[in-house]
């Protein structure tokens, strides 16, 4: 009775494995190959222990059943230091064979490029609940979107500003926590190919921890110099309308910024109309079942910021006194502020 749920249930947790950029199955890069190879590896001797228990068991339930007229005890055996000694060497044969590698492979993970000229260098900082990279040699700041040149080596130093969140990107590499101030993880990793990779906070840290997404997109050389340059450009794209850019800068850029002005203390905001999603997690992608125009998305998030992640510090924009003409008009205003 139990076994239809349970089916049901492997089926369900399967069926998550579908999205193409959120798998450990289908590695991107030297890191993710070499869990994924560690994975074979450890799968691969259980598999071959199974079977062979498996068709030892199956041989002795068969060979020695009671046949019919056996009635008396069958005769009675007490230890084997051979069998002993064999099921001692083979489980340490095997434990030596998966540590090899597996020592190997923690050593090359512990390689963070800190000191390496040729690494992009990026701190992220985790918050409740969204990304801050900052590319520390460019003096550029970004949000929710990590854009990274293809094939180079990526050197993080991470921590977080409030709660432990750990950072994780399935196909690119394993998991690495951020701790508060002080307390610095370093690690690397490198994209072989162009394309967006999905990752997400791995440590439960409130009740949007699940929705604590981010995108890696890895782009050219050439398109990542361009990124950094439009980053770098120093003058602020404000709302046209006076009026508008008036209430923007009071309510919005106490926390944000934008270009030159602003703080970071939430999401920069700095074209933010190119970005892969909005709060991580409202996809700027109509071709996509679960995405939506930027702009659409933006009036989501901006008309009600808790009904999309319970919990996060940002206030209602009703609350700070903006009408509803007003919040439409900066989510308009935002979507249309792209990188060229
Ligand atoms: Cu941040 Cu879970």
């Amino acid at each position: 009775k139990r076994l239809l749920p349970m089916t049901a249930m492997f089926g369900l947790f399967l069926a998550g494995c579908g999205r193409e950029d959120l798998s450990v199955l289908r590695p991107q890069g030297p890191q993710a190959e070499m869990s994924y190879g560690l994975m074979e590896l450890s799968i691969s001797i259980m598999i071959v222990v199974l079977l062979i228990v498996f068709t030892i068991a199956a041989y002795v339930l068969i060979r020695f059943r009671r046949k019919p007229g056996q009635n008396e005890i069958p005769e009675q055996v007490e230890g084997s230091i051979k069998l002993e000694i064999l099921w001692t060497v083979i489980p340490l044969i095997l434990v030596v064979v998966l540590a090899v590698p597996t020592v190997k492979a923690v050593f090359a993970a512990g390689d963070d490029h800190a000191n390496d000229k040729d690494a992009i260098k990026v701190k992220v900082t985790g918050h409740q609940y969204w990304w801050e990279f900052e590319y520390t040699d460019y003096k550029v700041t970004t949000a929710q979107d990590l854009i990274i040149p293809v094939g180079k080596d990526i050197a993080f130093e991470l921590e977080t500003k409030d709660v432990l969140h750990s950072f994780w990107v399935p196909s690119l590499s394993g998991k690495i926590d951020t701790n508060p101030a002080g307390t610095i993880n370093r690690f690397s990793f490198s994209a072989p190919n162009e394309g967006v990779y999905r990752g997400k906070c791995a440590e439960l840290c409130g009740p949007s921890h699940g929705f604590m997404e981010f995108k890696v997109k890895s782009v050219s050389e050439q398109d990542f110099q361009k990124w950094i340059d439009s980053m770098k450009a120093p003058v602020a794209v404000l709302p046209e309308d006076p009026a508008l850019a008036e209430k923007f800068k009071a309510a919005c850029l106490t926390c944000h910024a934008v270009g030159d002005q602003g703080i970071n203390n939430a999401p920069n905001l700095t074209g933010i109309g190119s970005r892969e999603s909005i709060a991580g997690i409202l996809l700027n992608d109509d071709t996509r079942e679960d995405g939506a125009p930027i702009e659409e998305n933006l009036k989501t998030w901006l008309h009600d910021p808790q009904s999309v992640k319970p919990g996060n510090l940002m206030p209602n924009p009703k609350d700070l006194g903006l009408s509803d003409a007003e919040i439409d008009g900066i989510a308009e205003y935002l979507a249309n502020y792209k990188l060229d």
